[in-house]
């Protein structure tokens, strides 16, 4: 049984429940006070529960609804492309937020194949500058129109990969100018960017724990050399639930321990309930996998659907560790809270 009520819902319905009790089954006599009495019964039980039948048939609900869709990922369900990146669609309580879009095509096409329709996106979000997240952004642009785009602002620097030297582009493959041409107005700041009351991106990652890292093949060009990337541009968007936050990273370049601390801060909300996304551990030492596991059991997360750069070893250590709260959250996965 889901919740369907939210906290001030349940807050009136226990002291309504409360004194229609006392009286009904108190100060007064007779079967309109039974009546009276039950009824408060049944609103105290409700408001514990946090969940009302009556609800269902007129498809109310009192508590914020959150779904989160994943339109990229390296892999896909049933009739939805893969492709290597990620891109996840979000939508809270009226608020549509596309996070990140993937390498290529396959946003547009997923969305369409589940009937998403992205000239509802209020925002983008992107989670840094690589083009795996970045490279769907003319293909989107054209289904949203004009949209803000929430980035930090080295998403912009010349982006490079390579275990020997650094020759692989992967920064943003486009020219600023075209994508504003298509629509997008860039918010380009290091500092958490709160879209709502309960909606933010976390901005820079401080990196505080001592075993994360960031993963030594990624390079960016400085004047006429390289340089290793500090990925200062990698953020995650957090989401303020009665049940605890919901995090969703993007590569989690920065450790996914190190995003949850800074999350947890920013919000003033220890409580996490939900992490989704992509947390680079597919180079990680057993060390790292060993205490990224013990953290992550000890801040208590409620469930953690890993995709895209966590690879395959990593999420089958983590599935091992984490048993039940695991899952792979895949092209076509759809998380409801
Ligand atoms: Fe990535
Ligand atoms: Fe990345």
């Amino acid at each position: 049984m889901r919740r369907n009520m939210g906290d001030m819902d349940r807050a009136v319905r226990f002291t309504i429940g409360i004194v229609m009790m006392g009286i009904g089954f108190g100060a007064m006599d007779g079967g309109g006070a039974i009546a009276v009495g039950i009824i408060g019964a049944i609103l105290f039980a409700t408001s514990m529960i946090g969940w009302c039948p009556l609800y269902i048939p007129f498809r109310i609900r009192s508590k914020m609804g959150i779904n989160i869709t994943t339109l990229t990922e390296n892999t896909a369900n049933f009739g939805f492309l893969a492709e290597w990146g990620l891109s996840i669609f979000v939508q809270v309580d009226g608020a549509n937020i596309l996070f990140d879009t993937g390498l290529g095509i396959s946003a547009v096409h997923n969305a369409h194949f589940l009937g998403v329709d992205l000239s509802s996106v209020d925002r983008i979000v992107l989670s840094h500058g690589h083009s795996d997240h970045t490279g769907g952004l003319r293909e989107i642009l054209r289904e949203t129109g004009k949209v803000e785009v929430i980035a930090h602002p080295d998403v912009w620097k010349p982006k490079y990969a390579g275990s020997v030297d650094a020759n692989r582009f992967i920064g943003i493959p486009f020219q600023r100018e075209e994508l504003e041409s298509l629509g997008a107005s860039f918010n380009l700041t290091s500092d958490a960017v709160w879209i709502s009351d309960k909606i933010v991106t976390t901005g820079e990652i401080p990196m505080l724990t001592d075993y994360e890292e960031i993963d030594p093949i990624l390079w960016v060009r400085e004047d006429d050399h390289m340089v290793p990337d500090p990925l200062a541009d990698d953020l995650a968007l957090a989401i303020k639930t009665e049940e605890g936050l919901v995090v969703i990273l993007g590569c989690g370049h920065r450790g996914v321990i190190n995003t949850l601390i800074h999350a947890r801060n920013l919000t003033q909300e220890n409580r996490i309930n939900t992490v989704i996304g992509g947390i680079h551990l597919f180079y990680a030492s057993e060390e790292r996998l060993v205490r990224t596991a013990a953290d992550l059991k000890e801040m208590g997360i409620g469930r953690l659907g890993v995709s895209h750069c966590t690879g395959f070893h990593a999420s089958a250590w983590l599935a091992q560790e984490l048993g039940e709260m695991f899952f792979l959250n895949n092209a076509g996965t759809r998380v409801s809270l």
